[in-house]
């Protein structure tokens, strides 16, 4: 962690957060001038679960100042969309929607565009929006989101385009007002930011410092989710098994994990996500011990090769993260474990690449994403010289999605017969209900809608590959 930096100054003051809210209270009195029932404001988030989570504080905040959340692009009065900036494919897709953007304004000159999230807190970008997308109305980094009801409120009352993206090692906003958008799984954020400085990667960049919620401010939030009717909690952080270690509350990620699982109620919890050189036997050993902690890692590799790994500044080896599973599975034999991998990192070769292939093959993986590197502007790897061509690190690519879906297969195929309790979630295009095993696999079953929301026992009665189909057994 960087010498300078002042855990104190991370807590947003609740003078500021007063503030806040008597902002929202401004601009609730503008809109109700304005208009005669209240706006709709469409919000849309990219990216990783964490960006959600904001995307749900930004949504508690609008419906705060009087808005109406709606699904439907169509006739908003507000647009939000809340960016990621982890690969170009994602800003691209950013940039083409706000483009598209530009002819809904000129129909309806009273609405309003407002750009946050990962991809805002470069400059480079924010210099972009304002010179190519001048219809903007606000654009605002991911250490202010907490500021957005005195953004709209300057906006409102002067008409005055807002940038505002400071620089901060990052900050801890509490009492927000949430909007979740689901009424029986919710994200609870534990950590934030991240310290790794893994050479391909923009997120400590527009993410500032690992920063961790106090244990017991988390330990309440959880509480009352679970008191609320919630039947599953996932934990986020970008690092999420590093918590606790900045600020050192005496409690760390194990710990807290232990705390969680002894809340009373009937709830599974998940975490994500992990990097393999904070994850300790102790953590593996809790998750074993702790009933209410889902059967499911996602400990993202990146590379079978340890001179790829060193490169991208990982700081574990093939070798350490095999030893890892093998306790892992050696603790917790019906562990599923998902991961990420990143092919064509710039220098690789294609022996190096195999490497990667081989370890797939022993990790066994229930699912894997998989990435080509995408050079993000500041980072280590962007500068590395990448001599190997789109096409062919597309050809490796297709190579690994081959060798997964082997064990994918093989590993759904295991699962027929058995019975699983799962957490239904929602009613499928094919008309089933779609529910989820502890081990993060999807179970497709024909059952009535009111079984969503519920656990319910399920047997498998085929497996396709990466999904599973089954019937109710209770
Ligand atoms: N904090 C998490 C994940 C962060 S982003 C972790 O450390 O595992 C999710 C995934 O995106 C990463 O695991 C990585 O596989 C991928 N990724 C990140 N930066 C990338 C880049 N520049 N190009 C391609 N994939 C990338
Ligand atoms: Fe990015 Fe690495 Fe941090 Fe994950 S651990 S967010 S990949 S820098
Ligand atoms: Fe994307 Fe930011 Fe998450 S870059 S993956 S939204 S932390």
């Amino acid at each position: 962690m960087p010498a300078d930096f002042n855990i104190n100054k991370t807590a947003v003051s609740s003078d500021e957060l007063q503030k806040q809210r008597e902002y929202s209270q401004l601009v609730r009195s503008i809109i109700e001038q304005r208009f005669s029932e209240p706006p709709k404001a469409f919000v849309h988030t990219y990216g990783c679960q964490g960006n959600v989570a904001d995307g749900e504080r930004l949504k508690g905040m609008l419906e705060e100042m009087g808005y109406s959340l709606v699904d439907e692009l169509d006739g908003a009065d507000l647009v939000l969309y809340n960016t990621c900036a982890i690969r170009e494919h994602a800003e691209d897709r950013v940039f083409g929607n706000v483009g598209a953007l530009k002819s809904r304004k000129s129909e309806n000159r009273d609405m309003k565009i407002l750009l946050c999230g990962c991809m805002m807190q470069q400059k480079h970008i924010a210099e972009k929006i304002r010179k190519s997308y001048p219809f903007v109305d606000i654009v605002f980094g991911t250490h202010v989101i907490h500021r957005l009801p005195e953004f709209l409120y300057f906006n409102l009352s002067t008409g005055k385009k807002i940038y505002e993206l400071p620089d901060a090692d990052g900050v801890i906003a509490e009492e927000l007002p949430v909007h979740r958008d689901s009424d029986f799984k919710a994200w609870l954020p534990i950590m934030y930011g991240c310290n790794n400085f893994c050479s391909y990667c923009i997120v400590p960049y527009v993410r500032g410092r690992e920063r961790s919620r106090d244990p017991e401010t988390i330990i309440k939030e959880a509480e009352q989710l679970v008191a609320e009717g919630y039947k599953e909690i996932t934990l986020l952080g970008q690092n999420v098994n590093s918590y606790g270690k900045y600020p050192d509350y005496g409690c760390n990620f194990a710990q807290l994990l232990e705390k969680l699982n002894s809340i009373e109620g009937d709830f599974i919890i998940r975490f994500m996500t992990s990097h393999p050189k904070d994850c300790t036997h102790e953590l593996l050993d809790t998750m074993a011990r702790c009933k209410k902690v889902a059967r499911h890692l996602h400990l993202p590799f990146q590379s079978g090769s340890n001179r790829v790994l060193d490169a991208m500044n990982r700081r574990y080896t093939r070798e350490k993260y095999l030893e890892l599973l093998n306790y892992a599975y050696s603790v917790m034999p019906d562990l599923s474990v998902t991961s990420d991998v990143i092919v064509g990192f710039p220098g690789e070769t294609y022996e190096e690449f195999l490497e990667t292939v081989s370890l797939v093959r022993e990790a066994r993986f229930t699912s894997m994403y998989t990435f080509i590197f995408s050079p993000r502007e500041g980072t280590v790897a962007a500068k590395l010289p990448d001599p190997v061509s789109k096409e062919e690190k597309s050809r490796w690519f297709k190579e690994l999605l081959d060798a997964q879906e082997v064990i994918a297969a093989e590993r759904t195929a295991s699962m027929v017969g058995k019975t699983y309790r799962v957490l239904c979630e929602s009613v499928g295009k094919n008309g089933l209900i779609e529910g989820r095993t502890q081990g993060n696999i999807i179970i497709e079953f024909p059952a009535d809608e009111s079984v969503i929301g519920t656990f319910r026992n399920v047997t498998v009665t085929e497996s396709l590959t990466w999904i599973l189909r089954g019937k109710l057994s209770d």
